[in-house]
């Protein structure tokens, strides 16, 4: 979706855009020389450690690390998506968001938007005429505050109950059929896809209904049907009930996690309002990114049978690379042939609570899962154990949290955490803003340790900070250079002189979707207080001169050691002879 908002939209924008407005709107500012501060919004303090840079476009607090651009405040603060804090954003500067692959206006999005809204309240109408729903939403143990929380409603038997109600022109079918309300017949004309189903409305972070789900009241196929892909319903990214457990409660101190409609919903009837669903679907790294801004402390309940471990495992395997001390994750897999909505309705609401609590954390749900794979009693097979470890640990970003998990890991193979973290290898460096990606004929050998790898870290913060410093700048001369972040180096010096207007929120906005971009904004902060006199582009010189240096250098130890390993080219002989009479 983001990928359809042209990049130079998103640049004008967070340039333009007026982020002591946008804060200033939400949380009490204060000016405080070029800055402004307040108490963090993001966590509990007396003393303001939240710093809004207006020259920068940036925020940052001192004391939970929280920072980002007037984008990403929309994105923590309002839990909007990227694309709604965009629409946002602009909508209060009253321009409308282009999209590159189609030329609908954003105005077309309110008309599917208030359709949608229109169909909802018009089956939850109908559900108060139908007996047989009413008797089966009662049956299913939800009640009418439930059910008028969640917008539960019926569409009633019939092609064309919705068609003929919604779609009196050619543009209202149109709108139909984007919505998915409607599907197209083969020989021309239309038909409504939901057909005496009980519906479940699924919301966006702003409680606009976005797609429907729909179950049937007996035993028909599908169970479930649910609104297709649309513009506006991407179903890998919403969790439902998000919208109505953020109505429910002040704050999210934690976030169950369950699998279908109706968990969520009993969940709720039970005082439980901290439950999403996933929709049926895996849990995505879209899903964990947004369950993680609003909450460090995420538990999946899944089924206790074999499809439930499956779906923890998938979750557990996107949930590593998001990983961090103070977060935490937690797996409760329910006793055989329950799901949460029975369980609640049969055993209650402590009953669940306390399993909840009784979940296993991640880091015990990977080992037991893995030494079940494994002989445990023998020694080939502990070994084996930590070779199964080793691509997950992998993903787990360097830190206390990895660190402990290692040392589990180390006590179920029975070896000492220093010895088994060598034999998983070396994962991303803690110090690096990314890591540098090494070209794949150079992969073999192991990159020298010389010169101080936070010159690059440095260079990286003052183009960051000071983006003109890098109009002038020469990337050719880091060729050679094989530092952690590096390349990333280069991408911003790079992107500097294409856009030399581009602001420290532009260049964060441009890599919030890099992969090795994403730790920018800590970066940006690093060097928040902002000096007169201080010259960048002096500071920048004076880096890649270092840098050059050590890039010199790191050609030679690559070249010597690849002639050690597996030999030299002519060219490679003349540049490690030319190399070392400069040195
Ligand atoms: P389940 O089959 O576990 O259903 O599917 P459930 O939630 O327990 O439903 P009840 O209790 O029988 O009413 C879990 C989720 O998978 C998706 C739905 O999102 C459902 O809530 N699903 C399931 C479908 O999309 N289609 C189906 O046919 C079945
Ligand atoms: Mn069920």
């Amino acid at each position: 979706m983001a990928g359809l908002i042209p990049q130079d939209f998103i640049d004008d924008l967070v340039a333009r855009a007026d982020i002591i407005e946008v804060i200033g709107r939400r949380v009490q500012l204060k000016k405080a020389g070029r800055e402004f501060k307040a108490c963090c919004p993001f966590h509990d303090e007396k003393t303001p450690s939240f710093t809004v840079s207006p020259a920068k476009g940036f925020y940052h607090c001192f004391g939970c690390g929280a920072h980002g651009t007037a984008i990403g405040f929309l994105m923590e603060y309002d839990h909007m998506s990227f694309v709604e804090a965009v629409e946002s954003l602009a909508s209060a500067m009253g321009v409308d968001v282009p999209r590159s692959e189609s030329d609908r206006p954003a105005r077309r999005y309110d008309e599917l938007f208030s359709l949608l809204d229109s169909v909802a309240r018009h089956w939850q109408s109908c559900l108060k005429k139908s007996p047989a729903a009413i008797e089966y939403v009662r049956q299913r143990g939800i009640d009418g505050s439930t059910a008028k929380r969640f917008g539960i409603g019926y569409a009633p038997d019939g092609w064309s109950n919705v068609l003929d109600k919604f779609g009196q022109s050619p543009e209202a079918v149109e709108r139909l059929l984007a919505t998915g309300l409607v599907i197209a017949k083969d020989n021309g004309g239309h038909y409504d896809r939901f057909r005496d189903r009980i519906v479940f409305p699924i919301r966006d972070a702003r409680g606009r209904t976005i797609g429907f789900g729909g179950r049937t009241l007996g035993d028909g196929e599908p169970k479930y049907l649910n609104s297709p892909e649309t513009v506006l319903f991407h179903k890998g990214r919403e969790l439902y009930g998000l919208y109505e457990a953020r109505q429910a409660l002040r704050h999210i101190e934690r976030l169950v996690v369950v699998e279908g409609y109706m968990d969520a919903v009993a969940l709720a009837r039970h005082g439980i309002d901290f439950a999403v669903a996933t929709l049926g679907t895996a849990t995505t790294d879209e899903h964990l990114n947004r369950l993680f801004r609003l909450t460090d402390n995420v538990c999946f309940a899944f089924d206790g049978d074999r499809a439930g471990r499956k779906a923890a495992w998938r979750a557990l395997e996107n949930a590593l690379p998001l990983i961090r001390e103070g977060r935490q994750v937690r797996f409760v897999f329910l006793p055989e042939g329950h799901d949460p909505d029975s369980f609640v309705n049969e055993l209650g609401t402590d009953a669940f609570l306390e399993a909840v609590e009784e979940g296993v954390a991640l880091s015990e749900f990977l080992i037991e899962e893995l030494a079940g794979q494994v002989d445990m009693a023998t020694v080939d097979g502990r070994a084996r154990l930590a070779e199964l470890a080793r691509p997950l640990v992998q993903k787990i970003p360097a830190g206390v949290y990895r660190e402990l998990l290692v040392e589990s890991l180390a006590e179920a193979v029975g070896l000492t955490a220093p010895k088994l973290e060598k034999m998983l290898g070396a994962g991303p460096s803690r110090d690096a803003p990314g890591a540098g990606r090494a070209s794949p004929g150079r992969r073999r050998v192991t990159s020298p340790k010389t010169g101080q790898p936070s010159v690059v870290r440095h260079a990286i913060s003052l183009v960051l900070n000071y983006p003109s410093s890098g109009l002038t700048a020469d990337v050719e001369r880091l060729a050679g250079l094989r530092r952690k972040g590096a390349d990333l180096l280069q991408s911003l010096i790079e992107t500097v002189q294409a856009e030399p207007n581009i602001t420290t929120a532009g260049m964060l906005e441009r890599f919030r979707h890099d992969e090795h971009g994403r730790h920018l904004g800590k970066l940006a902060a690093s060097e928040l207080p902002v000096d007169e006199d201080f010259d960048a582009a002096a500071e920048l010189t004076e880096c890649l001169d270092q840098l050059a240096q050590a890039g010199r250098k790191d050609r030679i130890a690559f070249l010597i050691e690849k002639q050690r390993v597996d030999g030299l080219s002519e060219d490679e002989k003349a540049e490690l002879q030319e190399l070392l009479k400069a040195a």
